[in-house]
């Protein structure tokens, strides 16, 4: 799989086409309408999802992941894209039990081939329904799964999007992402961060 040095692959971590949804588009639009990256957003919602059961055929035969389910059609996705942007609604202070699936499965590609993700520049969004529910701790476990396979994690910088882009819905869903022009911002600070690193 050819790496495209311009594509920025947007996930979404959430069930629902409400705040988080919004959030990863808003953010793949700012992308591509300035600063010209190409953009693909892939999202859980209505997708067959299943759990790593650890049964080791990926590192057994270096194959990727023995389950065919929606995630096949995420995997070279996540091989072309040279960055990544990965949003979750924060449940229980931290990402979504979908996201989590997507991260642990991702172990398919990683025993095919361990460097599969290195050099690549990642960032993290999150959406909790209160102002302060877990954003930072969910953008952490988003920042540690870059961290540990070799994924350059890039944030909004000092002043305003510390660790990434955190977002306010007050559960009000997209209406309330919308809405949240602070939480607004930080995505574009993302962004244009993430645009330092284009070629
Ligand atoms: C199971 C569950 C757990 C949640 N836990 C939290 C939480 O710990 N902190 C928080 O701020 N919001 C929490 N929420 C609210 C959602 O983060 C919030 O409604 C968010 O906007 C959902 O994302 P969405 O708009 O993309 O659906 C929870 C929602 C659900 C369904």
């Amino acid at each position: 799989m050819v790496e495209n040095n311009n594509l920025l692959l947007g996930i979404c971590g959430s069930p629902r086409k409400q705040g988080t949804d919004y959030a990863v588009e808003y953010a793949l639009n700012y992308a591509s309408e300035k600063f010209g990256f190409e953009t693909e957003f892939w999202t859980v919602r209505g997708k067959e999802i299943m759990y790593c059961t650890h049964c080791d055929y990926c590192i057994r035969e270096k194959k990727g992941c023995i389950n065919k389910d929606d995630i096949q059609n995420l995997y070279p996705l996540l091989e072309k894209a040279k960055f990544l942007l990965i949003g979750t609604p924060v449940f229980q202070g931290n990402l979504s039990g979908q996201l989590k699936t997507i991260l642990d499965r991702c172990r398919g590609l990683i025993a095919k081939n361990p460097y599969v993700f290195k050099g690549k520049f990642g960032s993290a969004l999150a959406v909790g329904g209160d102002r302060s529910g877990g954003q930072e701790i969910a953008i952490r476990s988003i920042l540690d799964f870059y961290q540990q396979n070799l994924i350059i994690s890039v944030s909004g910088g000092a002043f305003g999007a510390n660790l990434g882009a955190s977002l306010w819905s007050k559960d009000r869903g997209k209406d309330g992402v919308q809405n949240d022009e602070t939480g607004l911002k930080t995505i574009r600070k993302v962004i244009k961060r993430l645009a330092e690193f284009k070629k």
